[in-house]
């Protein structure tokens, strides 16, 4: 069997889950495939935005490679550049904008060169890149990734090739992800595509089309796999991870209430894949306050090796705000949810996002924000400044009245309490053991090594004769803004 070896680049991301699941480590990654490439052609692959984006990207890796192409990772020998796309706020599509300008510099020096525009910017402005503005010559949308190979051949003929038609059905179940990350200890499992939810800020139900959930069997059999290959934490990956069900392929809506009785549930989904062994750590984003149950607590509290880590976006404080935002619960509600967490789960690691000088933003609204920062405490938190998108129901019902200035001045505000927030909350670390699962040599010394504990934070440490992939008990014995630094005992 030959073995041949594949890398891809990936440049930094814009979107808030970058820091929660990808970290630089894993950007130009280097793997081994176990399939020799046929044809000559090299592609040349970028991603942005979120994890399930990068999740994506393994997935048409490995579609690539099906057909016999090679990748690079210096784009001037590319034959086909491929970017994969964010258009959750402005600034994510005016860097891909600033991309694909570079691209066509290169396109003028090799007219053979292909440039593909895939994900929700493709998605989004559909035909537009190709037609009007003919900066690209293929646009792939989410779900038509297995298209790209045929889309590539029309137009090699003379054809322009679009597709951007959303499926009730596209899981890409049976693909196998070409693993994109370096350190062969972590990896991604998307377990539902699209979103129903319809937050009226958000494009990504318009992008990502109608939620479905992948079957169950084949997520296992994905954690198995990895697990066997040496991987040793998975993350679940959905838009709203809680609101995953599984009867036999049945769509959510067609199901009876007795059948609804007897789905597979998100919780059934996270013990499944903790039994596929105590070493393989267990991970999931993003929940969502509306659908979080017990059930799930529970689970997590259950299992040792599900992390005791919970990414619960909350966008206000003020329960008005929440119901511009079409987000289905109240402040109220929401702290119901954080106290459950805190009583089932007692200690864990709790993050979330935050939107400020979203549509009609009072003073009031605002502080609010504050005060509910003041009341959870966060570890962590992914926090933005209000980007209006074409199409989304706030675009269309309510005025983006929020000074520019006034949206950023709030954001400063609020990264500044939440700074202290996860300060205190790293240095309540200080003086416990932590389990921790090492990811990798520790970027800032070669001396160091590198992991996360349950809750998510980083934790360093010497390296002595510990590798990757191990589990160390560390004793912090101090810390920084978000790190844990100590030995293991
Ligand atoms: N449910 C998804 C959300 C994807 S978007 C998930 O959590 O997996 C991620 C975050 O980007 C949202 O939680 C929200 O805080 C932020 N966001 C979405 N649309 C936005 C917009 N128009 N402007 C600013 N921030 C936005
Ligand atoms: Fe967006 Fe809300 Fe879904 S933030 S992805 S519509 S849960």
């Amino acid at each position: 069997m030959s073995v041949w070896l594949f890398s891809l680049s990936s440049l930094g991301c814009m979107n808030p889950y970058e820091n929660k699941v990808i970290d630089e480590s894993r950007q130009g990654e280097v793997l081994v495939m176990e399939k020799p490439p046929i044809a000559a052609k090299k592609f040349f692959l970028e991603s942005y935005g979120c994890a399930m984006n990068f999740s994506d990207s393994e997935i048409v890796a490995s579609i690539l490679a099906g057909k016999g192409y090679s990748s690079t990772t210096n784009f001037h020998e590319a034959d086909l550049i491929l970017l994969n796309t964010c258009a959750v706020r402005d600034n994510a599509e005016q860097r891909v904008r600033g991309r694909l300008k570079e691209y066509n510099i290169a396109k003028r020096k090799n007219s053979k060169l292909m440039i593909a525009v895939l994900g929700c910017m493709a998605e989004r402005l559909k035909s537009q890149l190709l037609e009007e503005e003919k900066i690209v010559d293929i646009v792939v949308g989410p779900d038509a990734y297995r298209e790209l190979p045929n889309l590539i051949e029309s137009i090699e003929g003379g054809q322009k090739a679009v597709n951007v038609l959303l499926s009730l059905e596209e899981t890409y179940a049976d693909i196998s992800p070409v693993r994109l990350d370096s350190n062969g200890v972590t990896a991604f499992i998307s377990i539902t595509r699209g979103c129903d939810n319809m937050c009226s800020f958000c494009v990504v139900p318009f992008t990502r089309g109608r939620e479905r959930s992948r079957d169950p069997e084949s997520i296992v059999n994905e954690a198995r796999n990895l697990f066997e290959r040496g991987y040793r934490e998975v993350t679940l990956l959905g838009q709203n991870v809680d609101s995953y069900v599984w009867a036999n392929g049945k769509a959510k809506k067609e199901l009876s209430e007795d059948e609804m009785k007897n789905v597979f549930t998100f919780a059934n989904l996270l013990e499944a894949v903790a039994k596929v062994s105590p070493d393989l750590r267990v991970r999931f984003s993003t929940s969502n306050p509306q659908d979080m149950t017990d059930d799930v607590l529970h689970m997590i509290a259950k299992y040792e090796n599900i992390c005791d880590y919970v990414h619960l976006p909350v966008q206000s404080g003020s329960t008005e705000m929440l119901s511009r935002m079409n987000r289905g619960y109240s402040r109220e509600k929401y702290l119901e949810r954080i106290a459950a967490i805190n009583k089932i789960i007692p200690n864990a690691g709790i993050s979330t996002d935050i939107i400020t000088g979203f549509c009609g933003e009072t003073d009031q609204e605002f502080s609010d924000t504050l005060s509910l920062m003041n009341e959870v405490r966060f570890d962590f938190a992914y926090m933005f400044a209000y980007s209006e998108r074409p199409g989304t129901i706030a675009h269309k019902k309510y005025k983006d009245n929020v000074l520019e200035e006034l949206k950023k001045t709030r954001l400063q505000e609020v990264i500044a309490l939440q700074q202290k927030h996860s300060a205190e909350r790293t240095k309540q670390g200080v003086g416990k053991v932590h389990r921790v699962l090492i990811e990798g040599v520790s970027k800032k010394s070669e001396e160091r090594l590198y992991g996360r504990n349950s809750q998510n934070t980083v934790v360093v440490f010497p390296r002595q004769n510990f590798k990757k992939g191990d589990y160390v008990n560390v004793l912090a014995k101090e810390c920084t803004l978000a790190t844990l630094i100590g030995e293991v005992v």
